[in-house]
């Protein structure tokens, strides 16, 4: 966070009543209570005289506000500064159960309404996990404002450990370092294996073992450096905990009896999922787009994660390669020709990264980071390949970059090596966090970890390969870097939840009979798979409505459907959609 001067004092926005402010209102309007006010302040003043109450110390917390402040706004200019948006930090203890261990301060930005009667409030996350929220309400607040409505202020957060609420997740001292640590090695090359067509070989399992004994020590390392800078303040970033300041925030921005609505897209849905379990009598209107199975982040070590969210990503690959044939080498230059069998383009990209499994491309970084020379390895490109099927938008020009790159054009190689190292950019833009954010909240997701040892990684692997995706099984590490959780600060002491989301819809159904959970699912999606969707639909059976969008793409959002759009409009404007309702996109992936 920026130097403290940038706060101002909390009452400059009137319009804001938050629960504290309010309580004195009332106080002060009540001779009786002021009594009991009076008496109560000369007795915690007695106790702290005595020292028997004392202010807790938040000098180590990395926060600098106290526990006095919880329940304050300290309103700040918004960067950039924009018409109808307020930002601010909301401070929140640390810990729910035990406000004396600390605080938080969570960023936010707030787009307001610009039309009467407000209906409320809507936060929203963008995913990660730990990516910041508040530029859904500044650089992306049209966008969002076109598909919830101009009826509801629009909230954007910074979700503990990121962005710049405090305390921030920093194990690293800088990003540099952070970057440093992990330069040339397995986790930034990517996991490598040597063919996808003898998935089989006793050799892959050695190559992965030997990959994974380094990745294993470096987690074991990253551990110990972020116990060192980080200790116990580790212990509270986790989805519950957000889940609990939305919660929060909901009570300080909009008072203690509004609705919680919430908007969540990729890893947002599980906090969504998270603020469902929790709190399912506060529910208002939720929208969870690309479902992340929330089950199986709360009840599978991290390693096991890839083999659900892959399901459907040899079923968005082949619609990639089918595409490209149609569209031709006008349009993909990986076809040869226009309607070549979509196998043999498959089989040509296969050659190209077996051939750097073998030499990896050398890559001039131009002394960059003090590193003369980098490795385009076929881990860095299959990972990218899979990150590309996220975003149907940018499928031509990533089918240009890679088959420059096949043709041996050392400026595309440089190019696609900086798309996953994009080691000068600075602030680094997602997935590429600046330091242990993503760790900090899915080491507290997934359960309390054991040891898992390189063989046991490798099997996983090898397994995923095999029953989910033959080319993307190993590449999740690259844009998904989880696991080391056993090795992680407080692994054993944090808050876990139980998710129990068929509790919550039985709760949620007792209170009215409203849909109040829009779940929007593509049917290709590489990397939150129909599935997940399904699932999430089936344990919130009364309470919630499935919506499809037929094609492909990360999350509805990644490709135009105007008729997802309008739907979502609508729900939010008070209109259910019929649950199983299918949205045709609008365009072609390789358009002319
Ligand atoms: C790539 O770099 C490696 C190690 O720095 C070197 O041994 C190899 O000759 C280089 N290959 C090419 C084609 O420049
Ligand atoms: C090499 O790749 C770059 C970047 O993708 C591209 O602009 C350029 O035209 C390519 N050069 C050739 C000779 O194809
Ligand atoms: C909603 O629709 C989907 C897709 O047709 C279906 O599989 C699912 O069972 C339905 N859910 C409920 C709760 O009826």
């Amino acid at each position: 966070m920026a130097s403290t001067t940038r706060y101002e004092p909390l009452d400059i926005d009137e319009n804001v009543e938050h629960p504290s402010r309010r309580f004195s209102n009332t106080l002060l309007r009540n001779p009786r209570l002021q009594r009991y006010v009076l008496l109560a302040l000369i007795f915690f003043v007695a106790l702290s005289v005595f020292g028997i109450w004392r202010r807790p110390d938040v000098t180590g917390s990395g926060d600098t506000h106290g526990v006095a402040d919880i329940g304050k706004i300290f309103w700040v200019n918004c960067e950039p500064l924009l018409q109808g948006v307020d930002c601010g930090f909301i401070v929140a203890p640390k810990d729910y159960s035990n406000h004396k261990i600390g605080t938080v301060s969570i960023y936010i930005a707030r787009y307001k309404a610009r039309r009467v009667p407000k209906k409320g409030a809507v936060f929203m996350n963008p995913g990660g996990p730990g990516h910041p929220g508040t530029p859904m309400a500044l650089k992306k607040r049209l966008a969002m404002a076109s598909i919830i409505g101009d009826d509801w202020d629009l909230v954007g957060f910074d979700p503990r450990g990121g962005g710049q609420t405090t305390p921030a997740t920093r194990c690293f001292k800088s990003t540099e370092a952070f970057r440093r640590f992990f330069a040339n090695t397995v986790v930034e090359r990517g996991v490598t294996i040597s063919s996808v067509s003898n998935l089989a070989a006793p050799t892959l399992r050695s190559l992965l073992v030997d990959q994974y004994n380094e990745f294993v020590r470096l987690k074991k390392e990253q551990g110990d450096i972020c116990r060192m800078n980080m200790g116990d303040e580790l212990r509270y970033m986790g989805s519950a905990m957000v889940a609990r300041d939305i919660e929060f925030m909901s009570r300080v921005l909009e008072g203690n009896e509004a609705k919680i609505n919430y908007w969540g897209e990729s890893y947002g849905t599980v906090i969504g999922s998270n603020l469902i379990n929790l709190f399912p009598e506060r529910i208002g209107k939720v929208v969870i787009d690309g479902v992340v199975n929330p089950v199986v982040l709360s009840e599978e070590p991290t390693y096991k994660w890839p083999s659900d969210w892959l399901s459907d990503s040899e079923k968005t690959y082949e619609l990639f390669l089918k595409d490209c044939s149609n569209a031709g080498p006008s349009r993909c230059p990986l076809a040869k020709f226009q309607g070549e069998p979509h196998q043999d383009i498959e089989a040509r990209i296969e050659d190209f990264f077996d051939s750097i499994a073998q030499n990896p491309i050398n890559i001039s970084l131009g002394g960059r980071l003090g590193a003369g020379r980098g490795f385009l390895t076929s881990g860095t490109a299959r990972a990218l390949l899979l990150v590309a099927l996220h975003s149907p938008n940018n499928w031509p020009h990533f089918s240009q970059t890679l088959a420059s790159v096949m043709a041996s054009n050392t400026t595309a190689q440089a190019a696609l090596y900086d798309m996953a190292f994009p080691r000068l950019q600075e602030p680094p833009h997602p997935p590429f966090a600046r330091d242990l954010e993503r760790q900090a909240i899915t080491c507290l997701d997934a359960p309390v970890s054991s040891f898992v040892s390189a063989g046991e990684l490798a099997d996983q692997t090898i397994k995923t390969l095999r029953e989910t995706s033959k080319h993307f099984g190993a590449s999740t590490g690259l844009s998904e870097p989880d696991g080391g959780c056993e090795f992680w600060p407080s692994n054993s002491e944090v808050e876990r939840v139980e998710m129990r989301l068929d509790e919550a819809n039985k709760k949620m159904k007792m209170e009215d009979g409203d849909r109040k959970i829009l779940i929007i699912s593509n049917t290709a999606d590489p990397i939150t798979p129909l599935s997940s969707g399904l699932l999430v639909n089936s344990l919130l059976a009364d309470s919630s409505t499935l919506v499809i969008q037929d094609g492909p793409g990360h999350c509805s959002t990644s490709f135009l459907s105007r008729c997802m759009k309008d739907l979502q409009k609508a729900f939010w404007a008070g209109e259910v959609p019929t649950n199983g309702t299918v949205c045709r996109v609008d365009r072609k992936t390789f358009p002319d």
